[in-house]
């Protein structure tokens, strides 16, 4: 056997098929592209199951990959063994309509015993039960001895998916010894000793949603080797984590956190989870999935807290994953550039989430343990779905960490509980978003567009001859609509543009001489048929030779709105950094949306400059060019934009002067100084990570300074000022406004002196001792105690007792005279005696003092308890 590390063997694998006339295409992304029954691509096929059915056309007949995969089904399990991951690469080989069992057989061979030198010997296969003409080719051509084919059922030997291509297939397994299981062990039963290492299928059929297979048109091979599963065969290692690359990410984390793998059974568990998990999440990001709490985002969220949580269980107590991600970036991005591309991306992403993720793991942690006790306590086994769903919400914790750590502990979640309550929040999630979003050409609905096509001219022309082929009402096609009727039609050429892209369909008019359609929207099917939304407003309609023409003061400001999101996405690159990406946009009539990765609030200062720059560009009139051209052609012109996939596409580049070049199929001005001025209106977070931008062009921007300077002449107007002075004159008006807040601070003052004269005039005497007793109304008690201050000053020897009612409250304040004091007559003391009268208490020094009561109908009682006490 040949020792290659990892990253050789995929080359050896690419090469080897290269030279058997293969076209080596790169990874496809982790992210399906309009296939709704996979959420993460997990086959090598995957990605390509249209070029099986023929619905797309492949680059080449015969194409090799290795394809970055993720599954998660068994994600639970990842850690505690040392088989399981949710990352791994998948080599694989492709045919499509060319050639069949009687070369990809032979070749499998050829490339394990020959290029690989896995000793013929150690080679066993499986055939499915029925399949003669495999099993011959086994013993006939390859010349394996019988007893080493073995036919098994469908369980063992049919692949598919839940829908697509599919077909019998066949296996080959190393034998890796009777070290490894016994005598009589055979591929396809339990047990060590034989290893799955590739799987060569005969992708005959097409499975339906209802699991009927249709016959495709041609025979096709599909292989998938498991790049890390041969990786461990020929580096003769027990397990996945003890192979070169991967090995290297443990000893990272063994550096990080000062613990060695192999030494304890537990840390081991650590280990492998943020080893799996942390290429798992370095390759989602990079494809540009982002955390969330839904599908993919989900995913990926889970596999970052689970790593960060097993992190804490291995001592680390910052965040480390994005360190640790970086080594993945160096290792893997040879071959996967658009690791080293998004670099800075990602370990933003990651060490975001992480150090989120670590704000609430403790709390989390305490709530959880508080649970167990509770649990144990009242002997139950089961959390509470309720809890549950609190912890995930509250802190953060993924449903299956809260899951894992109770099982460590021996207990279990009620999952139907918290299924409930995560489907009350989306519910609840949903109403509010109330997006409606039509689908054309759904699975029930192709028919009606069956054999038709059309021309579009919208780039060039806003209105067009034109035949109408075909007129659909309620779902049917039918010859005719009356006048007031509402249905669609499609035409043989068009200058309406369908809603794509972000960008809104056109609306206008369909005309011909019987009849005059009202377009109300223009939508496109999934194979970019237009549809047009019409309402006949004249006429009977029917097939017959039309004129379409598009509202073109409505598209002027789109192509406004569309054009501008490009200048955008430069200046937001240009001033924020290159890490900002397009993440989605809404183009409109009326305004846009865009919505970009970017981390923080921008600042007001960065709002300014982008702004700025937009109009700058604008202003300097550059030219818009688009240039029809290959990918590769495309990609050397620097254009940004999603290339992903679309390799044997012509694509259409979009350029404005040297500024910004994209990939972009919507519509345009023809120079930027059409767009004539950008304003941004507003900056927000729409998810972790995700910012958006919503602002308008032209005419727009006229109505809005319309409205400010109508707004600014009302305030003038309510000012009475005009509206060069109103910002002094609102100065002024501050100006003043405190003044005569000071001026009635001070009446209030005169006022309550003008009261303290009328006391003075009312002192009374007990046993020689002066004093003044008087209740007052809504004074606060510094007041209060400032006025019994200034009447004892004024009246020289005296106790001064003073009582207010404040709301429901009220307050005394007692002060005495210095010679009185010095007689002991303590201010302290008494007040505490008149309080109580009124159910209340209070105290201070023997000179001043000041208590609360709260029986306001005692309050003439308390306050004549002082000529008792004196
Ligand atoms: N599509 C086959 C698999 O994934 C090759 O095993």
């Amino acid at each position: 056997m040949k020792y290659l590390g990892l990253h050789d063997i995929r080359t050896e694998f690419l090469k080897f098929f290269e030279s058997k006339g293969h076209f080596i295409l790169p990874s496809f992304s982790l992210i399906p592209k309009n296939d709704k029954s996979l959420l993460l691509i997990g086959a090598g096929m995957a990605p390509m199951k249209k070029f099986f059915t023929g619905e797309e056309i492949p680059p080449a007949k015969r194409v090799t990959t290795c394809q970055k995969c993720i599954r998660t089904g068994d994600i639970d399990n990842v850690g505690l063994t040392d088989r399981h991951a949710t990352f791994f690469e998948m080599l694989g080989n492709f045919s499509f309509g060319d050639y069949f069992k009687h070369e990809v057989i032979p070749w499998a061979w050829e490339f394990l015993t020959v290029n690989l030198e896995i000793p013929k010997e150690d080679l066993w296969v499986t055939v499915y039960y029925e399949d003669d003409e495999a099993y011959n080719i086994w013993k006939d051509v390859v010349g394996i001895d019988e007893e080493k084919i073995i036919r098994l059922g469908k369980e063992d030997n049919f692949w598919e998916l839940e829908v697509g291509p599919s077909g019998p297939c066949s296996e080959i397994y190393v034998d890796r010894g009777l070290e490894h299981g016994s005598e009589d062990e055979r591929p396809g039963g339990e047990g060590d000793r034989f290893i799955e290492v590739w799987n060569l299928v005969f992708t005959q059929f097409d499975k339906d949603e209802e699991g009927n297979y249709k016959p495709l048109a041609h025979p096709n091979i599909d292989t998938g080797m498991g790049l890390e599963r041969i990786a461990t065969v020929l580096q003769g290692t027990d397990n996945i984590f003890e192979i070169d690359a991967i090995k290297d990410i443990i000893q990272e984390i063994a550096k990080v956190s000062g613990k060695k793998y192999g030494q304890d059974k537990n840390a081991d568990i650590s280990f492998r989870v943020i080893t799996d998990h942390i290429r798992a999440m370095t390759f989602m990001i990079s494809d540009t999935i982002v955390p969330s709490n839904e599908g993919r985002g989900y995913v990926l969220r889970r596999l970052i807290r689970r790593a960060a949580r097993h992190g804490r269980k291995l001592g680390i107590e910052r965040a480390f994953l994005y360190e640790i991600a970086d080594m993945v970036i160096n290792s893997w991005g040879e071959q996967y550039t658009e690791l080293k591309e998004n670099r800075e991306s990602i370990k933003e992403i990651i060490r975001r989430e992480e150090e989120k993720f670590l704000e609430t793991i403790d709390g989390g942690l305490v709530r959880l343990k508080a649970h167990i006790d509770e649990m144990k306590e009242n002997n139950e086994k089961l959390l509470d779905g309720e809890k549950a769903f609190k912890l995930y919400d509250t802190y953060g914790f993924p449903i299956d960490l809260t899951e894992e750590i109770l099982r460590e502990d021996g207990y279990d979640v009620d999952m139907e509980g918290f299924q409930k309550e995560m489907d009350d929040q989306k519910r609840r999630a949903r109403e509010a978003r109330n997006d409606s979003n039509v689908g054309w050409a759904n699975q029930d609905n192709k028919h009606l567009f069956e054999g038709l096509s059309d021309e579009f001219l919208g780039y060039e022309k806003d209105e067009c001859d034109a035949n109408i082929t075909r007129i659909i009402a309620d779902d049917e096609i039918v010859d005719s609509l009356e006048e007031g009727q509402e249905g669609l039609v499609v035409l043989d050429k068009t200058t309406f543009y369908g809603e794509s892209g972000g960008q809104v369909g056109d609306t206008g008019e369909i005309i011909s001489d019987n009849f005059k359609l009202r377009v109300t929207d223009t939508k496109k099917t999934k194979d970019g048929l237009h549809l047009h939304l019409v309402k006949v407003e004249e006429g009977r309609l029917e097939k017959a030779p039309v004129k379409a023409i598009i509202d073109s003061k409505r598209r002027n400001n789109i192509r406004r709105n569309h054009s501008v999101t490009h200048l955008l996405h430069r200046a937001l690159k240009d001033v924020l950094g290159s890490h900002v990406n397009q993440a989605g946009s809404l183009v409109m009539a009326d305004r846009m949306r865009f919505d970009f990765s970017h981390f923080d609030a921008m600042t007001k200062e960065e709002i300014a400059e982008v702004e700025r720059r937009v109009n700058e560009k604008i202003f300097e009139g550059l030219p818009v060019e688009t240039k029809v051209t290959g990918l590769e052609e495309a990609k050397e012109m620097g254009a940004i934009g999603l290339f992903e996939g679309k390799y044997q596409d012509q694509v259409r580049v979009l350029s404005m002067g040297d500024y910004s070049r994209e990939l972009c199929g919507g519509t345009h001005v023809s120079n930027t100084s059409e767009i004539s001025m950008f304003k941004i209106l507003s900056e927000s977070g729409i998810s972790n990570g995700v910012r958006r931008i919503e602002s308008i062009t032209g005419p727009a921007v006229y109505e809005y300074l319309n409205n400010l300077s109508a707004k600014e002449e009302e305030i003038a107007s309510e000012l009475k000022s005009n509206k060069d002075e109103i910002i002094q004159k609102i100065k002024l008006n501050i100006k003043n406004l405190k003044e005569a807040n000071k001026n009635l601070e001070k009446l209030e003052h005169d006022l309550a002196k003008d009261q303290i004269s009328d006391i003075t005039g009312d002192v009374r005497e007990k046993n020689g001792i002066k004093y003044v007793i008087k209740k007052f109304d809504g004074v606060d008690v510094n007041t209060l105690r400032d006025l019994a201050d200034e009447v004892r000053n004024k009246l020289g020897s005296v106790v001064v007792l003073f009582a207010a009612v404040n709301d429901d409250k009220l307050n005394f304040v007692c002060a005495v005279s210095k010679d009185l004091v010095d007689k002991k007559i303590a201010a302290g003391k008494l007040i505490k005696k008149i309080a109580k009268v009124a159910g209340g208490g209070g105290g201070g020094r023997p000179d001043m003092a000041t208590a609360g009561a709260k029986d306001l109908d005692k309050v003439e009682e308390a306050l004549n308890k002082l000529d008792e006490l004196l």
